[in-house]
Formats: C-alpha cells, structure tokens, sequence
C-alpha cells in the first residue's frame, strides 16, 4: 500500500462516519508558545479538546505534520523518525471508548475500507490503573467483544499507557495502543508489546482524553469527554507492508535511493545503514520544517537551532559517505515529488528552501574546508595526523575529530584517538589546576542572586568578545550572591569607551528578554556550532551547551535563569590587570527599579 492510499483510506473512512476531514495545521504550533514544534495531531487541537467549540463539528479527522525532537537519539533504528505524518480522528464530546474501538478494529480488519491486517495478530494494552485514576476494565471489555482475547490485551502502568499533556499542562488520559506482531522470534517469555524487541509495533494509539492536568499536577475531570487517536503514517506503512524499517516505504526509500545514487553506492555496507537512515530523516525533516508557512531558517535559536543541527549532522553524515560538493538542495525536488501533493507549501516555498539549505551548506563547510586545508598541510609536511594535531584541529577551529580520522585513513593513515582523548584529558587538567589555583573558578552557592549573575557573565564574556576581540577566552570566574569576577586573558586595561560598550550591549540583551536554552551534545559538535568551550568543566561524551538567545553559546554545566529579563541592571565595578595576560573584571546585578 502506497502512502497516498493509506491516507486516502483513512480519511474517508472516517469522513464516511461523520468525520469532517481537515488540513494539517501548521508544523508550529500557532496556540502553544511553550513548545516549539507540533509532536501530535491533537496539539493543534487543544483548545477544541478544551471545550471551545470547533467550527466543523465534533467529528473529526486529518492527517497532521508532526515533528519530535526528543527522539533524536533513536534517528537511525527502524522505526523513529523527526519528521512523521500522523493520521487522527478525534472526538469532541461526541463519541467514546465504544465506537473509538470499534472503528479502529474494522478500519484495522476490514480490507476493501481499512488495511486488511489478520485480527490474529493484533494485541492492545490498556491503562492497568494508579491511586488517581481506575484501570481500564472498561476499554479491555470492548476489545474483548470485538474479538481480542483476553490474552492479547495487556493492562501497563502510567509510564506506557498515558497520553499527554503536551507541555507542563492540558488535556490528557489514558490510552489504548494497538500493536501488530510482525512475526519475529520473541525475545524472551515476557515478550509483550511495549517490550521493544520489535517483535510488537505500535501502529495506532486511542486516547481516551477525559481529564485535565494542572501544572501542579492535578487532574480535573473534562467537561467534554474526547477521543484523540493518532496512526503513524510511515510506521503504519511499514507494517503493513512487511517491511523491515520504515526507510523502505515510498515516503522514504525514494530520499534513501538518491543518497546512494549520489554518493555512488551500490551495495550499501552494513555499517552505511544507520548513515542513511539519519541523513534521510535529518534531509527531510530539515525540509519539511523550512518549508513550512511560518517561513524558519536556520538559525542559533530555537526552531531554527533545531534545523540548523539537523543540517550539520547531515553533512557530516554525508560527508562520511564521501560526498563531497552541496548535496542538500538535489533533494528538495525530491522531497516534493513524495510529499508535495498532500503538503502544497512545498512548491511554493521551493526556492527560498533551496537558498536556505545552500546558504547553511556553505557556512558550515567553510569550517569543514579550513579544517582540511590545515590536515592536507599537516599531510604534506610530516606525512602524518597525530592525536595531538586531532586535537588541535578540534579546540582551535571546530574541526570535528571524525573528520580527521577519516582524512588520514584516505591517506593510508591512523589517528591515534588515545592520544586525543589523553591530549583533552591533560588540558582538562591544566585547567581544573588553574581553577583550583590562581583562579578560583565556580558559583558559590546555587542561590537565585548567583544563578543571576552566572547567566549575566556569560554575557559579559560574550560582549568581551564581541568588543573587545575573539581571543579574548576567559581563564576563570568566580561567582558570589554580591558580584561576578571574571578572568580573561588580556593584556591590558579595558578602555572608557569599551567598558560602556560592553555595559550598553549587556543591558540590552536583558531588555531584549532572551530565553536561555540548556541541551547536551558531543563536544565535537559543540565546537563545531560555535559554542566556546571551557575546559574545566565537565567533559565527557556528552557536555551541557547554554545558549542565551542567539548572541552566546558556551559549554557549562550551568545552572542559569530561563530569560534573561529576570537580571535586572548589570555594571561593570572593577577591573585589574593580575599578572601580564590577564585581566580580572567585577561586575555586579542592581535590581531594575
Ligand atoms: N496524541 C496521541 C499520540 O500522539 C494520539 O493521537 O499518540
């Protein structure tokens, strides 16, 4: 079954039961400003599931764009995608668990209507209850009648069988999952959806949205008793189709087949898989969420930092298929051939698409090119890449250790990565030294005055940098409830002019109210998005990156405010020269008044 099939099917299937059909709404939510992309169909529904009435009824169905980044992590096995297509009918107040249910088994069953899956190998999980809200007998009763045994109906807890809310708050409620056994061996005795084994796959959940979450965690009974349902349009293909990943449906193979067909691969070897697959959910992603009406581009800050990371994991991932020129833009014809026809913002925003898929290429293999201007050299002169130069490559301009390791293979050569990760470990080192020592570095305490100025110093760094030069690294800080004291190294005093400088661009980056923004990631690729990096701090396979809107991204484990408007009036008190590189500044948080 083709993609277009299975959505055809759906909605008329449903729109045959009273269901109006709609379009999808936006891939930014338009009435949720706490979270940044659409993660289901019912997200832009939640006002309606609130109990505003809905302008087409209360009988509805759609096929929503959807796109999570929480599961990035997982991009690469058979089933998780950034990007997804969700199918949805819901109820507003109208039908419930009954007719939910029924449908969803003859649209299961059913084979001129619905999919024709073999009842046989349909099992469900129900909510198996809590102290707050009752097990749902009565969802297992219904699955019972319409031919589920006993045996096949699974009764889990909370963390597996309840849905929502989006947020810190709104309506959620138990759900009822419905998985397909695709037929592979079991894992072990306690084999049973929700296992993950990938024997059971999740293809359609029913949620029973009955309640409330308050951000304080409490539930109120709804007014309205709604039903959200959601099918995963490329997991649903699939199964159906009996296919080992979702990579293999027409939504996908087609963006697999023309990364092999540029990066000239005819077999794929086992370990270009995971490669593909990423590169195929990153490119499609990135272009699905840029295309969108909202008009994104990449950028440091929110959606459009979520884009830009995608992006740059793609081209390092293509590169490491050895694909070497711009490569992106090839595949927004692509993406329109599959997706174009449900999606129409995908031909109209085809040329902007193309610029901006151009532009991030380009800026981000200037970082590439000069790294491998600087390998190539190393090449030339000692006919090695040591760990040591790995290194280098990496803390001095972003080069990411991968790529270093894959040059000197094509040059018949080996890093050795020990020596880069003892070459981090030994200035890790000198830097905690100098911490503990000469610059007594780290907060105080976590009070709320030193959590205030924390954030207030990395700006100050930042408009050092800014105004004052790149080079201008810090060496240390130390923060107290009273004032911030930051080491940077420099030979000299600042000037009048500076210091007002600094001071003016700080205040207005309060004024302006920035969110602050915590994630974690490779170092490497932390360096490599132009975070500056501290040693001294922990580093492991994973650091802590803080942005402050888009004007300074450091490494550090934190903690910091959540908008910057919190700091009130920053000034600089001191500064004094400690020895011949380095200045000291003090600066200090005056309540706005
Ligand atoms: N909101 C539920 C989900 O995303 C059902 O649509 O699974």
């Amino acid at each position: 079954m083709t993609a277009k099939e299975l959505r055809k099917r759906y909605l008329e299937f449903f729109e045959k039961r009273g269901h109006a059909v709609l379009p999808s709404a936006s891939i930014i939510p338009e009435m949720d400003p706490t979270v940044l992309f659409t993660t289901a169909g019912m997200h832009p529904l939640v006002p309606f599931l609130l109990g505003q009435p809905h302008p087409q009824g209360r009988r509805l169905v759609n096929c929503q764009k959807c796109f999570r980044t929480d599961d990035i992590e997982e991009i690469g096995d058979t089933h998780h995608l950034t990007f997804f297509e969700m199918l949805g009918n819901w109820s507003l107040g109208d039908y419930f668990k009954r007719e939910a249910i029924e449908w969803a088994m003859e649209f299961l069953t059913n084979s001129s209507e619905g999919l024709g899956l073999d009842k046989e190998k349909i099992s469900v999980t129900v909510y198996e209850g809590d102290n707050q809200i009752p097990p749902d007998e009565e969802a297992a009763g219904i699955w019972e009648e319409v031919g589920i045994p006993r045996e096949r109906i699974h009764f889990l807890p909370r963390a597996e069988n309840w849905w929502g809310p989006v947020g810190d708050s709104g309506p959620c409620g138990p759900d009822t999952e419905i998985f397909v056994d695709v037929g592979l061996k079991a894992c072990s005795p306690d084999c049973r959806p929700g296992c993950g084994c990938g024997k059971y796959i999740e293809i359609w959940n029913l949620v029973f949205m009955a309640y409330n979450q308050t951000t304080e965690r409490e539930y109120h009974t709804l007014r309205q008793k709604n039903v959200d349902t959601g099918m995963g349009v490329e997991r649903a293909l699939q199964v159906i189709n009996g296919l080992p990943s979702v990579y293999e449906t027409d939504l996908l193979g087609p963006i697999i087949d023309k990364i092999k067909k540029i990066a000239r691969i005819r077999e794929v070897a086992p370990e270009q898989v995971v490669i593909l697959r990423i590169l195929a959910d990153h490119i499609r992603s990135s272009v699905m969420a840029l295309a969108d009406d909202k008009g994104l581009v990449p950028s440091n800050v929110e959606h459009g930092y979520v884009i830009r990371r995608l992006l740059r994991i793609a081209i390092r991932k293509g590169h490491q298929l050895r694909i070497n020129g711009p490569f992106l833009g090839d595949f927004v014809p692509t993406v329109i051939e599959i997706l174009g026809g449900i999606y129409p913002e995908l031909q109209r925003s085809q040329e902007r698409v193309t610029t901006e898929l151009a532009k991030e290429e380009k800026r981000f293999r200037s970082t590439l090119r000069r790294g491998l201007r600087i390998c190539e050299k190393l090449l030339k002169e000692k006919g090695e890449l040591t760990g040591k130069d790995a290194f280098m490559l990496f803390q001095s301009h972003g080069f990411p250790l991968e790529m270093t390791v894959q040059i000197a293979e094509e040059h018949g050569q080996e890093v050795d990565v020990s020596e880069f990760r003892s070459e981090f470990e030994r200035h890790r080192q000198i830097s905690r030294e100098a911490a503990q020592g000469r610059f007594q570095s780290g907060l105080a305490d976590h009070s709320e005055e030193v959590i205030q100025l924390h954030t207030a110093t990395h700006l100050l760094h930042q408009a050092l940098r800014r105004f004052v030069g790149q080079d201008v690294v810090q060496k240390g800080s130390n923060i107290t409830r009273e004032r911030t004291r930051l080491d940077v190294q420099l030979d000299r005093k600042l000037t009048e002019d500076e210091l007002r400088q600094i001071e003016k661009w700080v205040n207005e980056m309060i004024r302006r109210d920035l969110p602050i923004k915590r994630e974690t990631m490779s170092p490497e690729e932390a360096l490599a998005m132009g975070a500056i990096g501290l040693f001294g701090e922990k580093y492991g396979d994973q650091v802590t990156v803080y942005s402050v809107g888009d004007v300074s991204m450091e490494i550090c484990s934190g903690p910091h405010v959540k908008r910057t408007g919190v700091l009130g009036t920053f000034r600089i008190t001191k500064q004094k020269r400690i020895g011949a590189n380095t200045l000291r500044i003090r600066g200090v948080l005056e309540a706005a008044t």
